[in-house]
């Protein structure tokens, strides 16, 4: 079974921020859960190099548009390396084949007598990248996207691709396929924007105002709209219009947030009918993350987290984990370094990661650098296993991206429960007496083999850190398709070497 996920390809005016990498870790975890899975999956991400915005960056850089694409091409490849983003493709609009094919869904579209050139007065938002309905500005007119950008008057001759043609059998597709946009609230969001007819859509802009972007193919003075250019992008990774992309594009999803629901529900279904192309499986829409307090992240106020700052002061697991675990399906979350910082020291340190080198040190120790081999089991140790086993099933069922937080919770629940049994079990106690050095043995193996199936489940979440437990534990191959099986850690195995796995950070 194959499945092709897609991040946004994020504008690259400024530098990448903590919602670029959202969207592109949740895109990894996808990958890597499917993967276990035993599907072939392929994962986009990248960046969206037209358009005034880039056009505007460059200027203000005084750099050519050349050097300033390469420059910041580098600058999203090194963070989503950093953050672990296994991409297998890395999306850059500018390229010649992406163009190409751009322009040739173009004339596809132009040759069906669906695009019209006319002129056009009305309000833009750079932004936003569109031109605005009064009814989508705020009081004093701004748009509530952008509202420290003013919105532009503009008067322009342009290509507009018809809309309204389609929007019935776009709803009647949504009705068919409730799967179609996830969560629901945002496919009730998608019904609202298709409840009145569409105007067209303006698809060109003039050389005049903006010349990064792709030439329109049938008028020489125009570049394609951005929109039209960065959407098709999805169908350019996979080399269309090349035979070998149609098993792909069936498998089509989308991650996106909720910023960019419009461009993604209205805009590319509607295009795609219109190049008489099939409609993706799926769009996954996310909230976004804001400032501790609810406040949006910005400059001004200081409280914009940085990716690379977070990675290098609490690691990459950290920031994961914080985005795996904290974001909430359709209201906004809040995000600060000390935010990240306490969950990091609460969840994985105390939890789970003391949990590890604390019995680990203790098998290391007493039992000659070695994993004890357990006794008989009592009703205490099978309850436990129980919980392993139903609490880590999540990552050996497909994970839909609203699916992940709650997972990830689970795992945290569950090593509540193991610190409790250890608590009472005490092995420490156990060891002392020669009667129950038995028992200590059971304890001690049971609670490693427990960590170990996290451990297996946590390689979609945190693979670095999971990597390295399950090496400190001397695992062998997790089970292929992934599911969590007991007792594979061997009893009298070595184990491997022994290291602090979440070190706490003040
Ligand atoms: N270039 C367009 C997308 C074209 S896709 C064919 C664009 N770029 S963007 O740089 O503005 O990125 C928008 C995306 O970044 C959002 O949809 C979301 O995936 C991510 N995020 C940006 N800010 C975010 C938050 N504050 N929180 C979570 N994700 C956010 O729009």
């Amino acid at each position: 079974m194959k499945s092709y996920i897609t991040t946004p390809i994020y504008y690259v005016n400024g530098s990448p921020h903590i919602g670029h990498a959202f969207t592109s870790v949740m895109a990894d975890i996808l990958k890597r859960n499917r993967q276990a899975l035993g599907c072939d999956v392929m994962l986009s991400t990248g960046v969206d190099e037209h358009g005034q915005k880039n056009q505007e960056a460059a200027a203000d850089l005084g750099m050519g548009y050349q050097e300033f694409l390469d420059m910041r091409g580098k600058e999203f490849r090194s963070v989503f390396d950093l953050v672990g983003i296994s991409y297998d493709y890395f999306v850059r609009t500018s390229r010649e084949g992406h163009k190409e094919a751009v322009a040739g869904m173009e004339q596809t579209i132009f040759d069906k007598d669906l695009i019209v050139k006319k002129n056009y007065t009305g309000t833009y938002c750079k932004g936003c990248e569109e031109f605005k309905k009064e009814s989508d500005l705020t009081e004093d007119g701004q748009c509530p996207l952008h509202p420290t950008m003013q919105v532009e008057q503009t008067e322009e001759t342009n290509y507009f691709l018809k809309m309204e043609p389609f929007r019935e059998r776009l709803l009647q597709h949504i009705a068919d396929h409730p799967d179609f946009v996830q969560p629901e609230a945002f496919r009730n969001e998608l019904k609202q924007m298709l409840a009145e007819p569409l105007e067209d859509l303006c698809i060109s802009r003039p050389k005049s105002r903006v010349t990064l972007g792709v030439d329109l193919p049938f008028d020489p003075d125009f570049v394609t709209y951005v929109w039209f250019d960065a959407l098709t992008n999805y169908l350019t990774n996979i080399d269309w219009p090349k035979e070998g992309y149609e098993s792909w594009w069936a498998e089509c999803e989308h991650l996106i947030g909720k910023d960019i629901l419009k461009p993604h529900g209205v805009y590319w279904p509607i295009m795609l009918m219109a190049a008489g192309l099939p409609l993706p499986k799926k769009l996954s829409v996310h909230s976004h993350w804001v400032g501790a307090g609810g406040v949006k992240m910005s400059k001004s106020i200081g409280n914009v987290v940085d990716p690379i700052e977070v990675v290098e002061k609490l690691g990459v697991d950290a920031l994961r984990w914080y985005l795996a675990r904290h974001m909430r399906a359709d209201s906004d979350s809040q995000i600060s370094v000390e935010l990240i910082t306490q969950t990091y020291n609460s969840e994985l340190g105390n939890k789970i990661g003391n949990l590890l080198s604390r019995v680990a040190k203790f098998s290391n120790k007493n039992f000659g650098g070695k994993v004890p081999a357990p006794g008989p089991l009592s009703a205490e140790d099978e309850a436990l296993r129980k919980s392993v086993v139903e609490a880590t099933s999540g990552f050996s069922r497909w994970i839909d991206l609203q699916d992940i937080p709650a997972r990830a919770q689970a795992i945290v629940t569950l090593a509540e429960e193991m610190n409790e049994y250890i608590d009472k079990q005490a092995p420490w106690t156990l060891f002392k007496n020669e009667d129950t050095r038995e028992r200590c043995q059971t304890v001690i193996y049971v609670t490693l083999d427990c960590l170990r199936v996290i451990m297996e489940a946590l390689q979609q979440v945190i693979p670095g850190s999971a990597d390295k437990a399950l090496a400190m534990l001397n695992a062998p191959a997790a089970p292929s398709p992934w599911t969590p099986v007991l007792d594979r850690l061997e009893g009298n195995g070595n184990l491997g070497e022994i290291e602090s796995l979440f070190p706490r950070v003040q």
